[in-house]
């Protein structure tokens, strides 16, 4: 845990430079926007530890898996989003001296990370060993308004001498990934060219040949008037320069500016990458910095007035919950449907920037009510566009008749984990994926997507875990074996109640959305059963007979679920007797003394809880609440939102907070010792949920939006903005009550505590706090 960032509302802020934190600021000052993506490095040499990171939205090269025994069923390779070309390097020497912090002596050092504008800001005063010293301000943003592009600002100022400033403003094409399989490079040049202040790159991915044109222009201005310097190009293999001197006198600043642009292959024909690329830089470079900035601006205002979560009374906590919020939408913008969130989006390499269920466990939630219904549909469609991938893996797996297996790790719909023991059998991925599609149809009441796309993965999906249970002579009932739950410190395990409850509900929505869609468009749903060879009454029939017959593991003397069968023969010891010496227990113990004991990770039976919340009443939640909190690491990021919003529902309200806490500064304070190697992004919209669906105790129901909220004693009040239905509504809570605004043009009724309310076009109405008895 570090405690280093100022706290205030609306910048991150990092005084003085200690190189221990280097890295683990790197990833906490990423800046991004949904086409790209990079780790705070230093535009000037650093020669210290650092973990350079730049990314382009799905390009990725297929790292061929490590694995000793190989066995049918392994995925060939591991996906990896790749370290792609370096655009922001700003080379600076000084009479034969490079400007590197690691080197000179750091006399004052000032990082902020400005949310609200959605910018990086950067300012030093550094001492070379000759005893020069300089001060440098930066400023840079990857722009949400121009997507391909991005732009810095550097600005440098001689203090005690005058003379000459060598400037290489440099694209360094020659990256590799820290987590390479075999040591390898994944990108090969295809061409280079330079003339004046313009420089061109085009890399190309080995394997998967994505094209990747990196341009970048420079200009120079000394008293706010651009100077006339020799720019001359450097031209090697896998980089390219543009490289000028400036000669300044003490007290002088020299701007540089760096416009950067980034074209794939994915959006333009190979031939034309340069030339789009060049367009692209004159435009944005035709703008300039400043207009550049302040669009960026106006469009981050956009973006925080559809997301944002203000908190009274509590700094550290609505720091937070911005952080959080401003990193998910750097990283997702919902504008393309072939791409996704990786675990850490654009701030690290580990798990590879593919995609996990994380995305629709808990990314959904979070652009359903924030961004516009487009963006969770694209993320729907994603999934969609991968059906015939996920009938290809269940087949290779020995399934039939289109059962369908999403990965658990992807990048184009190929399964691509390489830890088959863990990942592999965690099969429930494949019933968030169906529980997206109800959500998003729950709280849009877009049912079409039912009849265009939603149904035929409904289908496919409870295909699949109708061939995957069996049935137990011994008990009776279907089983499910060998699967491994979101608790990942057990694997293999017989009977998860998570993995079978959700089996059984996927069989049963797909039958729902079946009557749905055969009585709302009865030609595409015989088109459909036409195409998929589906033959409903034989095949919802064998799906009700096993929904009827499962084994859904519990215990009857504690009145709980069980997570699977055997829990109860572990040796149950609550996490607080644990040592602190011993945690993270996964960095700590033998994976051999993980499995046998009874912590688990994160939220396995609660992750059902909260799923299907509605199906439970207050006492069944909290029995299982107190019985599997203690017993839980959260040593996943994606935990303690999940207990968070439980222990609201059940009126934990300290637990609540204390849950919120751990994920909103996750990262800020990095709390699991591993923000170095990147945020923590899925986990980030766990955040979110905590305070609208805990505290706030937003659901749907009935079609309809329900609050059942509560102020934690820490906080004046919070508030947020909720798009629901064609309605914007702001949603403010304090110690009094419940406001609900209307921002929109349409009527619309809302439950508060269960009660009815008509909240009319453009008005406010207040609801007082139930009494608690
Ligand atoms: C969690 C998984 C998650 C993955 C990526 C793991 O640590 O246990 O549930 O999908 O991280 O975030």
């Amino acid at each position: 845990m570090k405690n280093y960032i100022k706290a205030d509302e609306w910048n991150i802020i990092e005084e003085g430079f200690d190189p221990r934190l280097n890295k683990i600021s790197e990833s906490l000052f990423s800046i991004g926007n949904g086409h790209m993506g990079q780790r705070a490095n230093f535009e000037e040499t650093y020669t210290g530890e650092t973990l350079q990171g730049n990314y382009v939205a799905g390009i990725y090269y297929p790292d061929k898996t490590r694995v000793g025994w190989w066995k049918n069923g392994y995925p060939e390779y591991f996906a990896k989003i790749l370290n792609a070309a370096n655009w922001i390097g700003i080379d600076i020497t000084i009479d034969n001296e490079k400007l590197d912090l690691h080197i000179c002596k750091v006399i004052d050092f000032k990082r902020i990370l400005n949310m609200r504008e959605g910018y990086l800001q950067r300012s030093f005063t550094a001492e070379l060993p000759s005893g020069k010293k300089v001060a440098v301000n930066t400023k840079r943003f990857c722009s949400i308004v121009d997507e391909e592009a991005g732009a810095i600002q550097y600005a440098i100022t001689p203090l005690n001498f005058d003379g000459e400033i060598n400037i290489t403003a440099y694209i360094d094409g020659d990256i590799a990934n820290q987590d390479s399989n075999y040591d390898e490079k994944f990108w090969d040049q295809v061409s280079n060219e330079g003339k004046g202040q313009d420089v061109y790159l085009t890399l190309i991915t080995k394997k998967t040949t994505f094209e990747v044109c990196t341009g970048s222009r420079v200009a120079v201005l000394q008293d706010g008037k651009a100077i006339d310097t020799d720019f001359k190009p450097i031209l090697k293999d896998k980089y390219v320069a543009t490289a000028f001197t400036v000669t300044a006198k003490q007290g002088q600043e020299t701007v540089i500016y760096k416009y950067a642009v980034n074209v794939t292959s994915q959006n333009y024909n190979k031939d034309e990458l340069t030339s789009v690329c060049k367009k692209v830089i004159d435009r944005v470079a035709g703008k300039g910095f400043d207009k550049m900035l302040r669009e960026q601006a106006a469009a981050w205002q956009i973006k925080w007035n559809e997301s944002d979560i203000i908190i009274e009374g509590d700094v550290a906590a609505q720091q937070g919950i911005r952080f959080n919020i401003f990193q998910l939408c750097q990283t997702y913008t919902g504008k393309d449907d072939r791409l996704n969130i990786g675990p850490k989006g654009f701030t690290g390499e580990k798990y590879g920037g593919s995609t996990y269920w994380d995305t629709e466990a808990y990314c959904v939630p979070f652009y359903l009510a924030t961004a516009p219904q487009q963006v969770a549909k694209n993320l729907l469609i994603y999934r969609y566009r991968q059906l015939d991938k996920a009938i290809e893996n269940a087949t290779k797996l020995g399934f039939n008749n289109g059962a369908a297996l999403y990965p658990m790790v992807t990048m184009t719909g190929e399964e691509c984990h390489n830890e088959w023991e863990i990942t592999f059998e965690e099969i429930h991925r494949n019933g968030a994926i169906a529980y997206a599609i109800f959500n998003y149809v729950r709280y849009t009441g877009d049912k079409d997507y039912l009849n265009d796309y939603g149904l035929e993965v409904l289908i496919g999906i409870a295909r699949f875990w109708s061939q995957r249970v069996n049935w137990s002579d011994a008990k009776k009932q279907f089983v499910m074996l060998g699967v491994t739950g979101p608790n990942e410190y057990e694997n293999n395990v017989n009977n998860n109640w998570y993995t079978s409850m959700l089996a059984c509900w996927c069989m049963q929505y797909t039958i729902e959305a079946i009557n749905l869609v055969k009585n709302s468009e009865a030609l595409k749903y015989d088109q459909l059963i036409g195409k998929l060879n589906f033959n409903e009454a034989k095949e919802t029939e064998q799906w009700k007979h096993i929904i009827e017959n499962m084994y859904l593991p519990k215990d009857n003397a504690r009145q709980i679920f069980l997570q699977q069968d055997g829990f109860l023969d572990k040796e149950l010891i609550p996490v607080k007797g644990l040592p602190a010496a011993d945690r993270p227990l996964n960095q700590k113990w033998s994976w051999d003394r993980i499995l046998r004991s009874c912590y688990i990770k994160q939220a396995d039976v609660l992750q059902g809880i909260y799923f299907f919340n509605e199906q439970f009443d207050s006492d069944t939640i909290k029995r299982n609440y107190n019985f599997y909190e203690p017993l839980t690491v959260h040593e996943s990021s994606l935990s303690p939102c999940v207990h968070a919003i439980i222990a609201s529902r059940i009126g934990y309200e300290e637990d609540a907070y204390k849950f919120y806490l751990r994920t909103s500064r996750l990262d800020l304070d990095d709390y699991n010792n591993d923000t170095e190697d990147g945020l923590h992004i899925t986990s980030m919209a766990g955040t979110w949920m905590s305070v609208v669906e805990g505290f706030a105790g937003m659901h749907i129901k009935d079609d309809r939006l329900q609050f059942n909220p509560f102020l934690p004693g820490e906080w004046k009040s919070y508030s947020f903005n909720i798009g629901y239905r064609n309605t914007l509504v702001n949603v403010k809570v304090n110690a009094g009550g419940i406001y609900l605004n209307n921002l929109s043009a349409n009527n619309i009724t809302i439950n508060i505590f269960n009660e009815p309310h008509n909240v009319g076009a453009n008005i406010k109405i207040f609801v007082g706090h139930k009494v608690k008895v």
